[in-house]
């Protein structure tokens, strides 16, 4: 059952698993039983302190407690763990950092004025941002890697040259290049995106080239291009702008696919929770939308395309592809 004063409560549980994961915890606490003081001396902690953590991550089923005082990761906190093959840990980190938890503060303010929240508080865009904190950008980087490999699966690949734009450090195009041996591939995207790629696209290195640049200035040419979890950083007019750059380089024949979010038709959809809870992380982050099919339709017609399919979700996820042919 809904409970308001839980859901009120909610940044609650959200800093107890930053914290945790900050200080390294899941990691330690996978190896077996330890002490809370034992820990406290491993972690550099308080060990009071330290003790009345644990006791909230074992009533939130993240660890479990071996009685008198000893603690170890349970089975769901696992994926807290860096190398889990579902690991959350960078996103948990990018949600619970000091500057992100700000912007979730200024939330009032971005429903009272239409401004993005996180440049209401630290005066410059999320990517501005990203591009002078190496560290928060490393985090961001990896927290976007979390659960994209996997949509790799579901991706049909129309054509030989798969441009991703925006594809970060790289991991959907390795995965689709390992998947389809015939294609070839171009990463583009800004030097901090692209800063950990040659690792991630190391075994499919032969068949793909890494490009720096702006995707409001040109994109490279491609049979098929890749707009994963783009769209939804921007507004309309900025999303055609893009857009727009993409159709002069989509080759004759070739297809657009665009992998995020649709905003379901009606708010009782299985996936809507997710779609809007997005949709509000945008108004936080970036100034951007989640959308529906129609307004895709919109935005792709703006820009010389045609809406021709629309997936079924990804794996249960509220992520589909759109896909868009050249007028
Ligand atoms: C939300 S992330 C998505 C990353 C990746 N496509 C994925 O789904 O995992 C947005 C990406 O757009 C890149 N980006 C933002 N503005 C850009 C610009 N003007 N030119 C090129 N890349 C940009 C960021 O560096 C980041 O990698």
């Amino acid at each position: 059952m809904k409970n308001l004063s839980a859901m009120a409560f909610g940044f609650a549980g959200s800093q107890i698993l930053y914290a945790a994961t900050k200080l390294g915890l899941p990691e330690v606490l996978a190896r077996g039983p330890i002490t809370a003081d034992a820990l406290a001396a491993r972690v550099e902690a308080d060990p009071d302190a330290l003790r009345r953590l644990l006791r909230a991550l074992v009533v939130l089923d993240v660890a479990i407690e071996i009685p008198p005082d000893r603690y170890a990761l349970s089975a769901f906190g696992q994926p807290l763990r860096e190398g889990h093959p579902r690991s959350i840990r960078s996103s948990v980190l990018l949600l619970g950092d000091p500057a992100t938890w700000q912007a979730w503060g200024a939330l009032t303010s971005a429903v009272r004025t239409g401004e993005t929240a996180w440049d209401h508080v630290h005066g410059r865009p999320l990517f501005e941002h990203l591009a002078s904190s190496q560290e928060l950008s490393g985090i961001f980087n990896t927290a976007m890697r979390e659960g994209t490999g996997q949509v790799a699966e579901f991706v049909r690949i129309p054509g030989r040259t798969v441009v991703d734009v925006g594809g970060g450090n790289g991991t959907l195009l390795a995965a689709i290049l390992a998947r389809h041996p015939d294609a070839e591939g171009v990463l583009f995207d800004s030097a901090e995106g692209t800063a950990d790629a040659p690792a991630v696209l190391r075994d499919v290195a032969d068949r793909c080239r890494i490009e720096n640049g702006d995707f409001f200035d040109a994109v490279p040419d491609g049979d098929v291009i890749i707009l994963k979890g783009i769209l939804h950083d921007w507004d309309d007019d900025t999303c055609v702008r893009l857009l727009r750059g993409c159709r002069k380089s989509l080759r004759p024949g070739g297809r657009l696919l665009v992998i995020e979010p649709v905003m379901p038709g009606s708010l009782s959809a299985p996936e809507a929770s997710g779609v809007v809870m997005s949709d509000i992380a945008m108004l936080v982050y970036t100034g951007g939308r989640e959308r529906t099919q129609p307004e895709f339709a919109a935005l792709l017609a703006a820009a010389g395309f045609t809406l021709t399919q629309v997936s079924e979700r990804l794996g249960g996820s509220p992520i589909r592809v759109v896909e868009a042919a050249g007028d």
